[in-house]
Parts: structure tokens; sequence; C-alpha cells
């Protein structure tokens, strides 16, 4: 079969409406990302009916403007890929809908989408070199931290994931308790420039012989570190005063973070000999995560462009563009999957 293909993608898993043109499975024709972060920067996080009634509002836009920005109309595009889960079902919903009733106007296949699959795919869309399997990928997003081993295309074996907050949720938490706005990472990652990550010692949770992580003990060290800073305080309701040593604590705090990812990661590479690490999801942009893990690894880091760590469609083309040659074809009644696992 020719791998000539033009889908187009769509994503509504969480607080971004997206929807993207991709050729070939690399060349990205267009990528429209409509953000909602101003909607719930007053609540610190994700705020699910009105993100979903923001999907709704903007969909169609995003997803016509793709199109005019690539120069297409519906009959030049092979198939409609779509993210079914997981995610918020009320925002699956939205885009998962809109792909079906295209799908159905304009008798093209439809393909339900994994985001976390596709969140490692949007790293082929950046190196023409491809990665060498078996592959050690870590993906780390606002609801994910999940190790998992890919000895093939297509092939997941989950090793571990976090047993309470995700990576970018405890950046989401902590940045709202150190009065910094939604979306965290990005706000922490910039003030911690400033700061310096020696000041406060925060615990790392190891959880030693498991690929596990736990992030919560974390998040409650820093609020009680803010608390004894700040008697008067209470965190995550009030913002805090000029005093506190914001920037220490966003340091100290992210090198925490990174220091038991990086840890792990290795760990979990050399344990199963992988030839290369991947890391992907919104949290994989965090510049310090990045180096240090490029650092300390003897094999190839792999990480996607800036642009394309946080959500969009271009990713959710990429696995369509791989599943609709794999003769993936799915019907146009299939459902959201709110809490998909990454399994092959
Ligand atoms: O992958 P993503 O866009 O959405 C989900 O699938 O969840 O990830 C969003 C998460 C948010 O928690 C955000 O705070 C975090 O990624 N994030 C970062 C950075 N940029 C985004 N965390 C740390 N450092 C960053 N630079
Ligand atoms: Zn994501």
């Amino acid at each position: 079969m020719s791998e000539e293909t033009r889908i187009l993608g769509i994503e509504t898993s969480c607080d971004e409406t997206a929807a993207a043109v991709l050729e070939n499975g690399r060349h990205i024709v267009s990528n429209i990302v409509a953000s909602q972060a101003e909607i719930h920067t007053e609540f610190g996080g994700v705020f699910p009916e009105l993100a979903s009634r923001a999907h709704i509002e903007t969909i169609h836009q995003v997803v016509s403007s793709a199109l005019v920005e690539a120069h297409v109309g519906l009959e030049s595009i092979d198939a409609i890929a779509v993210t079914r889960g997981p995610g918020l079902a009320g925002s699956l919903v939205v885009g998962l809908n809109m792909a079906k009733g295209l799908a159905m106007g304009a008798g093209l296949p439809l393909l339900g989408i994994n985001h976390l699959e596709a969140h490692l795919y949007s790293i082929w869309l950046a190196d023409e070199d491809e990665p060498s399997f078996p592959l050690l990928a870590l993906i780390v997003s606002g609801g994910h931290t999940e190790l998992i081993l890919m000895r093939d295309h297509l092939q997941y074996e989950r090793l571990g994931g976090t047993l309470d907050d995700a990576a970018g949720e405890a950046f989401d938490k902590v940045a709202r308790l150190l009065g910094l706005d939604y979306p965290g990472g990005p706000a922490i990652e910039e003030i911690a420039k400033d700061g310096d990550m020696d000041t406060f010692k925060f615990p790392r949770a190891w959880m030693e012989d498991t690929w596990d992580f736990s992030f919560s003990g974390l998040k409650t060290a820093v609020l009680r570190e803010v608390r004894s800073l700040q008697p008067s305080l209470e965190a995550g309701v009030e913002a805090p005063e000029g005093d506190l040593p914001i920037a220490d604590l966003a340091a100290s705090f992210q090198d925490a973070v990174v220091d038991v990812l990086v840890g792990k990661t290795l760990a979990a590479a050399k344990e199963f000999e992988a030839n290369e690490i991947l890391v992907a999801g919104g949290v994989s942009a965090n510049l310090s995560l990045r180096s240090s893990l490029q650092a300390k690894s003897k094999i190839p880091v792999r990480v996607p462009p800036l642009a394309l760590c946080t959500d969009n469609a271009a990713m959710i083309a990429a696995v369509g563009h791989r599943r609709f040659l794999n003769g993936q074809r799915d019907a146009l009644d299939i459902d959201v999957l709110p809490n998909w696992p990454l399994t092959s």
C-alpha cells in the first residue's frame, strides 16, 4: 500500500481544541490549537463543564481553519483521526461527535486514537531518523505519569505510573499554592530560573522496587513549607504575600520532581536494556527535565519539539497515519473511553 496519506486530526481531550492536517505521517501542513487556559486560570486547573462548553463553541472554527490553512477540502482527506481517550468525557465527546459527523458526511474512515500513544508519536513528527527499539518511554502530562516499554511500533508494556497526582498536576497544584497562574508548569519553570533549588530539601518518593511514582507527598511538603513561612496564609485560597521566597520554593520543588523522573527513567532504561529514551507529554517541555535527562543518560534521549509537547492534533494525526496504513477502521458508533489505558 502507498504510504502517502493526508490525515485530519482532531483533539479535544482536555482544555485545548485542536485540529491538524498531516501528510505522509510526518509533514504538518496545518496545526491549529485553541487554548482555554484563560478560562481555567481562576480555578487553578481545568473546570470540566467550562471545558466542554468552550470546545463546542470553537471546534467548528478550529477544524475549518485547519483545512483552510492546509488549502484542502474534505474530498482530499484520506481519514479522520480523533482522540477517543483518555481524557475528560464531556470534552472527548465534542471532538468525537465532530469527527463522526465529518466522516459520515464525507464518507471517510474514522479512527479513534489513544491520546497517550499520540504524545509518544509526537516524537516521530520531529526527527528524520527513526528511533531504534526497544525504547523506554516516559509520558508526563497533566493527567498521566507513565513508564512504558516499547519493543516495536504500536507495542506497549506499561511498567508503572503515578499512584496519585500526575507530574503536570503536581506542577499545577503547587503553582496554585504559590499564587502562580494555570498552567502551572511553565509558570514554575519561569520563576524557578531566579531561585536556588538547594534552599528547601523536599522529599523524593522513590517507590523502591516498583516503576511507580507518587507526587502527593511532595505537594503536601511544599504546602507545609508555605504555611510555616507565612502562618496567616490559607494556601490555595489567598495569594501568597510578596515576601514568600516563591522562586526558591519553585526551584526546589521542580528539582525534586525532575530528580525522581530522571532517576527512575534511567533505571528502567538500564533494566530493560533500552536503546533510546523517549519523553513526551506537556511536562516534557520542561527544560530542566530535558537537560538533566540528556546530561545523565548514556543512551540517546528524544523529546518532541517544544511546540508539540503540549496537546495538539498533529500528534493525533501521526498515530492516525500509522494505524490507517495498518488497516484500522472504526465504526461510526464508537464511544469515548475516558480511562483508556495505553496497551498494545
Ligand atoms: O500533555 P498536556 O498538554 O495535557 C495533558 O494531556 O494533560 O500537559 C499539560 C500539563 C500541565 O499540567 C502543565 O502544567 C504541564 O503539562 N506543563 C509543564 C510545562 N509545560 C506544560 N510542566 C512543567 N514544565 C513545563 N514547561
Ligand atoms: Zn496530553
